[in-house]
């Protein structure tokens, strides 16, 4: 019999593994199931992205292996699109680097920065990627809540009480996922002064910026944040190209170069047409974003008058690709407040909790799900 590492003991099947395993069984049985489960796109990405990925695979050299780093224009073009949409500067050569997606980057930077034993502050709710990993590399997950009532931000006062000698990384993701809470420059210096004080490595996980987002804001705004921060982002979302595995990270030469180390031994460069598209997905041009935010919102709007049909309530402020709702009171837990949904009406929710304890009471819809089926679902209650 042979044996398994003992870090598989410290996870889980991820949650979505899993659930959607049963979710196709049950469409396999025949019923017709509405997933408004994952936040997986389902719109195309732009025609112009398409072609030029086309078009590259015909290119000298494109099936070789590519550099760690990426493709030169390729780091230009995040530094670009940091410019320009968030007035951050980034030098492309030593500040950023390319990743495939950036739930892989939680690994590498967890990886560059963690020993065992080490702890990491992770949002209640929050991604599940967070602690996951976290406990792959041997390190302790710190939860800190966060609470409706608080705009799902951490009372930093009530975590600087701990004892935060072993803390060495700090994972926050505004715009929030699941709840969709924003954040505002004030509150992202406060997580950046938290940070310089007790030496903590603060990373922000930004890919949902640029959905239903008026006001998308980048933690290396703030002044001198490079010291302390770095920061996720992510093609999957704002571009339709989850599939496509492509992100980044930005942060000082220092930390960059601490990833590049991991990672480099991880991965043999990213597909080339891959990158093209990359490069053209980054320079999109504004209609781009009122385009799709306009199907989103369409879609928010029926997914409230879902949430309506469930006596559920809701921030009609939230960001991002989640409608988070919170269960009437006096429901069952929101697993089996699912799970009925999901046996007699065939439509499938996400339950609250599996982003942590603090999402108990609450459920979350996905926005990619088209119009026709957000009202077939409603039609069903
Ligand atoms: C908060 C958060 N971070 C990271 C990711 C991963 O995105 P990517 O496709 O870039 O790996 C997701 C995807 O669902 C997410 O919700």
């Amino acid at each position: 019999m042979i044996r398994t590492a003992d870090r598989l003991h410290t996870v889980e099947e991820y949650y979505f593994s899993k659930k959607l395993r049963e979710v196709r069984g049950l469409m396999a049985e025949g019923r017709p199931i509405i997933n408004m489960g994952i936040g997986s796109p389902d719109l195309m990405p732009s025609a112009e992205i398409v072609s030029t990925i086309q078009n590259a695979v015909l290119e000298d050299g494109a099936h070789q292996y590519q550099s760690y780093q990426g493709l030169p224009a390729l780091r230009e073009a995040f530094a670009d699109f940091y410019g320009s949409k968030f007035g951050v500067t980034a030098d492309p050569i030593s500040e950023i680097l390319p990743l495939m997606g950036s739930k892989e980057g939680i690994m590498h930077i967890s990886m560059a920065f963690l020993n065992p034993g080490d702890e990491v502050l992770i949002p209640n709710p929050g991604y599940p990627t967070y602690s996951s990993v976290t406990k792959l590399v041997g390190a302790v997950p710190k939860y800190y809540g966060l609470k409706e009532e608080y705009g799902w931000f951490p009372d930093i006062d009530v975590i600087e009480e701990e004892d935060l000698e072993k803390v060495k990384i700090m994972w926050v993701n505004y715009p929030h996922m699941p709840t969709g809470a924003n954040v505002s420059k004030s509150k992202l210096e406060k997580l950046v002064s938290f940070a310089k004080r007790n030496d903590i490595l603060l990373v922000n996980d930004n890919p949902y910026s640029f959905v239903l987002n008026e006001e998308p804001i980048s933690i290396l705004s703030i002044k001198d944040a490079k010291e302390v921060a770095l920061e996720l982002n992510s093609l999957s979302k704002t571009f339709n190209m989850a599939g496509w595995r492509v992100g980044m990270v930005l942060g000082n030469a220092d930390h960059i170069n601490a990833v590049l180390k991991v990672k480099s031994n991880m991965d043999s460069g990213m597909f080339y047409g891959i990158q093209k598209g990359a490069i053209k997905a980054l320079s999109s041009s504004q209609t781009w974003y009122d385009d799709l935010n306009e199907i989103y919102r369409k879609r928010r709007d029926l997914i409230f008058k879902l949430a309506d049909e469930l006596k559920c309530t809701y921030d009609t402020n939230a960001v991002g690709m989640f409608v988070w709702a919170k269960l009437p009171s006096g429901s069952v837990s929101s697993e089996e407040f699912i799970d009925e949904i999901l046996y007699d009406k065939n439509v499938f929710l996400v339950p609250g909790t599996i982003f942590g304890s603090n999402g108990e009471g609450y459920i979350r819809f996905s926005l990619c799900v088209s119009e026709e089926k957000i009202q077939e679902a409603i039609d069903r209650f």
